[in-house]
């Protein structure tokens, strides 16, 4: 059989090398070659390619998006409604936060619903997935999960036929016969990515890919990949905690933004009904350098506690050392406060964290940060009824906050007190039982809690 023919392009230059070598010779790039095919083997599983022709958009037809429920709301949500036959979704995450886990559930819900499921294991025996699955859903029948243990991309898609779903679990550990790099490597993931996406859009099911990222998100795997999935989901959390965020970072069948709330129980995941809640942390009594920020992601309101301690730096530069937020955002507010409200942070050590392992992008925080950070500083607790939002500008004047509605319907709902804010755009309604501040600048927030 014809071998296909692969070559090693630098990323950096576009030469190319017949061998893989640690450095480009072209350019003198250090690791930027990654192996590309120049003369594809025609696969046996090809078949007979459809004949599409192009159609007018006005009749194009739209009645093919219908959606399969996946058994999970919380999932279906982020998805936008359900999963689509025929799309590729990407599961990132940290190694042991729970994909396994979370795409071995949703396999049993719908394989509950007389759904005929392949799940492809590349890093696991049958038998581990057979124990996490009766430990998720004991005495569930497993007759509609096929279970794979297969690394080699080209067998597993053989056998996606009679299936209604594949899980491949994970990419990164599949390979193809055509290219004659490592597993994970980027060339093997997008290779093996298409291979899978290809033959599912083909047979119009739905393929799930699980992609693992480091901490910092490094590994090349997903983010080759985003390109070419429909949508890219990933879950977030802190391992300490139990609590787990699913978000959309892509979608072409939804809108991005929209989370989804689970809890990490002995028996899988459960499903969060009140998310807020679930994040807020629990004080008797106020305690200084926590505030609760009345936040947003996507429609729905996130509450969340942000805590900051500031402290003598003993040595050297003083520290920031961030959690859940961007820290050069942090740098920034605390840039604002020293020269606008005069507070020395440049010789304090500086720690400001997201309880929870949520990653907030809002600006909004921003009001939550600079009064955790004041009132660890001044060592002054503010009330723990009051939940704060606010971007706040150059000059400490707070913008305009977007979405007001329904941050302070959530806020009476979790029996908040009080909500300081910046004026808004929206005309609010009375709300019972709180008192909404609305101020300027900072030091109106400051007069408002101290
Ligand atoms: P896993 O799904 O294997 O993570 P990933 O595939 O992302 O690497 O989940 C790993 C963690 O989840 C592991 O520490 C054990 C925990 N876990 C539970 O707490 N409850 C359960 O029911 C299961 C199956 C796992
Ligand atoms: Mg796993």
């Amino acid at each position: 059989m014809a071998k296909t023919k692969t070559v090693f392009i630098c990323q950096n230059c576009g030469h190319k090398h017949p061998k893989w070598q640690g450095r480009c010779d072209s350019c003198g790039e250090w690791n930027t070659l990654v192996e590309e095919i120049v003369e594809a083997v025609k696969r046996s599983f090809s078949g007979s390619v459809s004949s599409v022709s192009p159609v007018p958009l006005a009749s194009a037809d739209i009645s093919k998006v219908e959606r399969v429920p996946s058994g999970f709301s919380e999932f279906d949500r982020v998805l936008g409604g359900g999963i689509v036959p025929g799309s590729a979704i990407l599961l990132a995450g940290e190694p042991g936060i729970g994909k396994s886990t979370m795409l071995l559930q949703m396999a049993l819900k719908m394989a509950g619903t007389d759904k005929k499921l392949l799940y492809v294991a590349g890093e696991e025996s049958v038998g581990q997935i057979k124990m996490r699955a009766d430990r998720i859903g004991p005495g569930k029948s497993g007759e509609n999960i096929l279970l794979l243990a297969e690394t080699s991309a080209e067998q597993s898609a053989s056998f996606f036929d009679d299936v209604d779903a594949v899980v491949i679990d994970s990419i990164q550990a599949m390979s193809s016969g055509d290219l004659a790099s490592a597993p994970g490597n980027v060339a093997q993931v997008r290779q093996c990515a298409a291979i899978f996406i290809e033959r599912a859009k083909r047979l119009h099911i739905p393929v799930f890919l699980v992609g693992h990222v480091t901490k910092s998100g490094a590994i090349a795997g997903p983010k080759v990949l985003e390109h070419a999935v429909d949508v890219v989901l990933t879950i977030e959390g802190d391992r300490q905690s139990e609590l787990r965020l699913l978000r959309s970072t892509k979608n072409r069948f939804g809108a991005t933004g929209e989370i989804g709330v689970f809890s990490m129980a002995e028996t899988g995941f459960i499903e969060v009904e009140n998310p807020s809640a679930a994040f807020l942390g629990h004080h008797d009594k106020p305690v200084p350098g926590s505030v609760v920020f009345a936040g947003m992601e996507g429609v729905r309101p996130l509450f969340v506690e942000i805590q900051a301690l500031a402290a003598p730096a003993a040595y050297g530069p003083p520290q920031r050392v961030v959690q859940g937020l961007d820290q050069r955002r942090i740098i920034l507010l605390a840039a604002i406060l020293e020269k606008r409200a005069g507070i020395p942070l440049s010789r304090q050590d500086l720690f400001v964290n997201v309880i929870g392992g949520v990653n907030l992008d809002e600006r909004s925080a921003d009001l939550a940060v600079i009064l955790a950070i004041v009132s660890s500083f001044r060592d002054i607790p503010i009330d723990n009824g009051t939940a704060v939002l606010g971007e706040v500008g150059l000059t400490g004047e707070l913008r305009r906050a977007p979405r007001t509605l329904p941050r302070l319907k959530e806020a009476t709902r979790l029996g908040f007190s009080r909500i300081i804010m910046p004026d808004s755009r929206e005309k609010l309604p009375t709300i019972k039982d709180i008192i909404t501040t609305k101020v300027k600048d900072i030091f109106g927030a400051f007069n408002a809690v101290f």
